[in-house]
């Protein structure tokens, strides 16, 4: 039973958090009058010596003693005697651990923003390397129109930005202190939550008793975020690994986030984008989960609320994992830009290019829609590409084709002529990302504030 309901194997990973919170509460005690100081000062001692014995794996835990807390605290008495069962006084575990919680997951939020940061760093700077270099662009994964590789980058920086901006968003509602709710109704004691929340750098305190101990939306929040973030990885992990392909080829990721197979020697497998989009899995899996446990828990704690532990951790250190290895992914990453340009030079994504052209003519674009129907049907059946036409063969779908037609078909030109704010146009995407690159320096700056 004892090794069935404890939770010290996984939440030891509180231990830190656990003693912040509870250096906090009893220095409180000490200010409000309810522990003499000298009581206080031995507890803190107390409390900075088992820090100190985990700290250098010196501290055994025991499934006896159910949790990180009790087991803190039991190390706490072995060392200062009976005095260190104060400690607890106007606490209980459900306040403390819902503490310990929102302690963690706050460092955590900003050490993921940093980390995205990190990423869009590496994209912006791939993207400035590729401002010249053009790209089919596909809808349906068929080649659709021409853009800047530059430009398809940069959609990610904005997907990461978006991910930024809910964890920023979301800091507001984790950095909220419980402590204080005592069991569920609060305590007798003439405690001073807001003390408490001020020494730990909290914004502000629970309003609920009950809420405080109940609440674990910041957590499902999190891992919905995290969700978002490996969905969004798990995308850019599938481009990934079609562009390396052989059918592809154009990129090459950096031996380091590869490996060979033991009986294939030609081969090179994308393994860490391929493990980044399977994991994509276990952390849509956690959040689902915690969502179950607490669909329908009555307030306030439930035994059931220690579930809410290991999913999170997983979670922690799958999106950590990802990211880590992300950043230096994709700023060694090879791009095989002449593989790239052939492939624009061999594909009718230049198409649109020429309704909108006889449309300028003022042809409506239902017909010159029809023109280049044929004028594409006329090129597979003959083998050619728009650009190896003569202005004769133009001539047999439309009397408006000029001279200029090939110009307009330029690849270059194709992608210049969409000029409009968002657009594939160099001007526009050297401008977003200039734009991108301020919002960066913003985030940056949120992050060496937060992470003090
Ligand atoms: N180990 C518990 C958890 O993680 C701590 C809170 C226990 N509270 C209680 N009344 N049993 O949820």
């Amino acid at each position: 039973m004892e090794e069935y309901t404890a939770s010290i194997l996984f939440d030891k990973e509180l231990a830190e958090e656990d003693i912040q919170g509870s250096l906090a509460h009893v220095t409180m005690l000490g200010k409000c009058g309810i522990l003499p100081l000298d009581d206080v000062e031995k507890i803190k001692d107390g409390l900075l010596h088992v820090q100190g014995m985990i700290r250098r794996g010196e501290l055994e835990f025991s499934v006896s003693d159910e949790d990180i807390h009790m087991n803190i605290e039991k190390a706490l008495i072995d060392e200062v005697g009976p005095v260190g069962g104060k400690l607890h006084t106007g606490r209980s575990r459900n306040d403390q651990v819902a503490t310990d919680m929102h302690l963690y997951l706050r460092k955590r939020v900003v050490e993921f923003v940093g980390l995205l940061n990190k990423l869009q760093e590496a994209l912006i700077g791939q993207a400035k390397q590729n401002l010249e270099t053009i790209v089919p662009g596909y809808t349906h994964l068929q080649r659709a129109q021409p853009i800047l590789f530059a430009h398809h980058l940069m959609a990610y920086v904005s997907m990461f930005q978006r991910d930024i901006e809910r964890l920023q968003d979301s800091y507001k509602r984790i950095n909220v202190l419980p402590l204080g709710a005592g069991a569920l109704a609060g305590t007798t004691f003439p405690i001073d939550r807001h003390f408490v929340a001020e020494q730990l750098g909290f914004d502000g305190v629970y309003e609920n008793s009950l809420d405080a101990v109940s609440d674990r939306d910041f957590i499902i929040e999190f891992l919905s975020n995290a969700s978002m973030i490996m969905m969004h990885l798990s995308r850019l992990s599938e481009e990934f690994i079609l562009w390396s392909s052989t059918e592809f080829h154009f990129i090459e990721l950096d031996d380091a986030f590869c490996t060979g197979s033991s009986i294939m020697p030609q081969k090179k497998n994308p393994d860490v984008p391929e493990l980044v989009r399977g994991k994509t899995g276990r952390v849509y899996g956690n959040l689902v989960g915690l969502l179950t446990v607490l669909k329908s828990l009555p307030l306030a704690y439930n035994k059931d609320m220690q579930e809410d532990k290991e999913g999170m951790f997983d979670t922690v250190r799958t999106l950590q994992g990802a990211l880590q290895l992300y950043a230096p992914m994709v700023s060694t990453m090879k791009v095989n830009k002449e593989r790239m340009r052939q492939a624009v030079n061999q594909d009718f994504s230049n198409a649109t290019d020429i309704a909108d052209y006889l449309v300028n003519k003022g042809l409506p674009f239902r017909q010159a829609h029809e023109v280049i129907g044929k004028t594409v049907l006329y090129c597979i059946q003959n083998g050619k590409f728009l650009l190896d036409l003569t202005l004769d063969e133009f001539h047999q779908f439309s009397k408006l084709f000029e001279q200029d037609i090939y110009k307009v078909l330029q690849p270059e030109q194709v992608v210049n002529a969409r000029n409009v704010y968002g657009g594939t146009a160099s001007n526009q995407v050297s401008e977003a990302i200039a734009r991108a690159e301020a919002v960066f320096n913003k985030t940056n700056e949120w992050f060496e504030q937060y992470s003090k």
